[in-house]
């Protein structure tokens, strides 16, 4: 038994859809979410600055006392995910992983297409975890930077993202993917538009689902899982505007969050 929290990190929002399928996996665990609203979007920027970012958050995560790190990010995952494991005593689960793990598990054509920002697509972190499952998988990886935007902002249909999905995906569409990795946090609040533009046919892997059960599997495992009777806690931090973000809750858990705090890192 262990009844510290478990710590989630994202840029923003995204990790939310982890925070989503971590609650429907365990939902007696206490939770603290630390979103780096400040700083996004972490895609475009070097992933030597992002692997400083990741650093201080669980630096963070680890003082609020966490028993285990969720780096709730791929572009995070792709530029310091091995760096922290190596850096810090707390089990630390990266996004990356999971997802190709599941991917590579359903496709039927060994052809899948991996979306996300442009620092995890040119990190090729994906083409390489994929490859240690089946390397006769056939990727086509593109990078889908306005996503995150839309998904930030809480704007997850309309005219504008249909447009915008229809131009990033057709690549994929054209290499005949039976399999596609939302390889962004943050994308999955944008599944309904990108499955209506690929089609019914083809599976879409949440890297967020896949990665709530690596984190249920590793505390059951570990005798981590938290006992007791009481209602869980769920504590957010941001280091941007709390009320922006509190809405944002709202919004992708469909639950109130309470007070949202504010803490800047690296200053
Ligand atoms: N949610 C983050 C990811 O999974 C990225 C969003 C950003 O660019 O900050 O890669």
């Amino acid at each position: 038994m262990n009844n510290r929290p478990i710590g989630i990190f994202d840029s923003g929002v995204g990790g939310l859809t982890v925070v989503r399928a971590v609650l429907d996996h365990l939902p007696q665990e206490d939770i603290i979410y630390y979103g780096d609203t400040a700083r996004f979007p972490y895609g475009p920027r070097d992933l030597s600055e992002v692997r400083e970012f990741v650093f201080q958050i669980a630096r963070y995560l680890i003082d609020q006392g966490v028993k285990i790190i969720v780096l709730a990010c791929n572009t995070g995952t792709a530029a310091g995910l091995v760096e922290a494991q190596k850096a810090f005593d707390v089990p630390i689960i990266g996004v990356v992983e999971p997802g190709a793990r599941g991917a590579a598990l359903a496709t039927v054509n060994r052809r899948v297409g991996v979306i996300g920002t442009e620092g995890t697509i040119a990190s090729a972190s994906y083409q390489r975890a994929i490859a240690a499952y089946d390397a006769g998988i056939e990727v086509t990886a593109q990078a889908c930077p306005r996503f995150v935007e839309f998904a930030q902002r809480g704007e997850v249909d309309g005219a504008a993202v249909k447009r915008q999905a229809e131009e990033y995906l057709a690549p994929l569409k054209h290499a005949d993917v039976d399999t596609v990795i939302l390889g962004c946090t943050h994308y999955p609040l944008l599944a309904g538009v990108i499955g209506a533009v690929m089609g019914p046919e083809v599976k879409l892997i949440s890297s967020a689902t896949e990665t709530a059960a690596e984190v249920e599997e590793n505390l059951i495992r570990r005798g981590y899982l938290r006992q007791g009777n009481g209602g869980a806690s769920h504590r957010f931090v941001v280091s941007g505007d709390t009320a922006a973000f509190q809405d944002l809750i709202t919004l992708f858990l469909g639950t109130s969050a309470g007070n949202v705090d504010k803490v800047v890192l690296g200053e």
